[in-house]
């Protein structure tokens, strides 16, 4: 038996007793027998754990940048008890072989749960449809070919409608390459002044557009990944009050951050969809706040120190983003006043669980035991060299934030505790 004493949970101080993998009861007269573990949970919040579902773990392929097990130490250390990876590994996850050997490895590693998410199209080419139906029966959430967009409206208008018919979600990354093409921030007044060439919202908004038509038309639901604009958040907006099957994401950098962060050519802030500026910002957390944006993603992106040592032209996106997430998010969202905790618990567990059609942790009696202990109260500043992910890359470094992940239980495991072993 697992016992939680003296923890937080909506306000009340509660003792949570686990069995196996459930919670067996939450309330104030449970007490601890002999032989229980016990974690005395005084000044500390329990949450329902947290799901990403957009990381990327690389393994096949890119072991040097993370691999399954050091992308889910980072995971629980975040605060994380599941993640759903994205395919554009090297193979990309295009066969059942691939998604079952993500399963084993995940399992070795025995961290957190690993959701597979495997490609829409046969190497992320945009040319042939996966065997979809083959890859959801090895254990694929979800079809993505994040990293890039399925270019090809009937090609993805065809991918809606076959996942549509097995019930798996479809996640676009949306980005029209036509008009990003050569662009490696954000198109705007910070491109100019450094003379580098821009990504236009345009390019993010015209591929949004196109993802609602379709799911308008054909009636089926699309999710959206890592919103970063303005005008994305409105038409997602204007699409949900029509009753599009629309859901979206955004990520804790575009909430955070602006494109300020790439002055003196800092490749740490390049990430793709490109930090915005701070009308966009805004928009994102209203996003939020209002129900637009449903699940909050890291799209964590580990890279090598060499990998982004190669100038902005030059340098991968991508932003180590799993150990920093909640506390970017609680300190901009909850402690800035726009969102309770309770509807961060929608954008980092419950919405994101229901999306792809998961179990997650409920802090109730029969609840999955998936639990994140968290000190609210507690600051700290972002160190990568502590990270648990391979990938040290991030523009958060050295920037202050409130919210210690301090244990993370899976399953009624204990599978992260930031001081003593249990
Ligand atoms: O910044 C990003 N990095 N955006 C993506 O869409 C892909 C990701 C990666 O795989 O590194
Ligand atoms: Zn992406």
């Amino acid at each position: 038996m697992l016992v939680i004493n003296n923890a937080t949970v909506k306000g009340r101080q509660v003792n949570i007793l686990i069995e196996g993998d459930r919670v067996v009861s939450v309330g104030k007269r449970t007490r601890s027998a002999k032989g229980d573990v016990v974690i005395d949970a005084s000044g500390l919040t329990a949450l329902p754990g947290f799901i990403d579902m957009h990381v990327h773990l690389r393994e096949p392929g890119f072991e040097y940048k993370e691999d399954i097990a050091s992308g889910t130490a980072a995971a629980v250390r975040g605060g994380f008890t599941a993640v759903a990876c994205m395919p554009n590994t090297r193979p990309v996850v295009d066969t059942p072989y691939l998604v079952k050997y993500i399963l084993m490895r995940a399992k070795e590693a025995d961290n957190c749960r690993v959701y597979p998410i495997a490609a829409i199209t046969k190497g992320e080419e945009g040319q042939q449809l996966s065997e979809m139906k083959k890859l959801k029966d090895a254990g694929a959430v979800a079809f993505s070919d994040d990293g890039v967009p399925v270019s090809d409206s009937r090609m993805m208008r065809n991918a809606l409608l076959y996942a549509a018919s097995f019930s798996l979600p479809v996640i676009e990354h949306c980005e029209d390459k036509s008009l990003a093409e050569g662009g490696v921030v954000n198109e705007g007044k910070n491109s100019n002044l450094l003379g580098l060439p821009g990504i236009s919202r345009a390019s993010e908004d015209a591929e949004i557009a196109r993802n609602i038509v379709l799911a308008e038309v054909y009636g089926v639901p699309v999710h959206l990944a890592h919103v970063s604009t303005r005008g994305g958040m409105q038409l997602i907006r204007e699409a949900k009050a029509r009753g599009v099957k629309v859901t979206c994401e955004t990520c804790p950098h575009y909430m955070a951050l602006t494109d300020d962060e790439i002055l003196g050519f800092n490749t740490m802030a390049k990430v793709n969809p490109p930090l915005r500026e701070e009308e966009d910002r805004q928009a994102v957390i209203a996003a939020i706040a209002d129900g637009t944006a449903d699940c909050i993603v890291t799209d964590h992106a580990p890279h090598s120190k060499e990998d982004k040592d190669n100038g902005m032209y030059d340098s991968p996106n991508g932003i180590s983003g799993i150990e920093t997430s909640y506390a970017v998010s609680y300190t901009t969202l909850v402690e800035g006043g726009y969102i309770s905790q309770e509807r961060l618990s929608e954008l980092m567990t419950y919405n994101p669980a229901e999306i792809l059609g998961v179990e997650c942790g409920r802090i109730e009696k029969g609840g999955l035991a998936d639990i994140t202990l968290v000190d609210n109260s507690a600051e700290f500043t972002v160190d990568p060299s502590e990270f648990a992910s391979k990938g040290k890359n991030t523009p958060f470094a050295g920037k202050k934030y409130k919210g210690v992940i301090e244990y993370t239980i899976v399953g009624g495991k204990v599978k992260y505790a930031r001081k003593e072993e249990i």
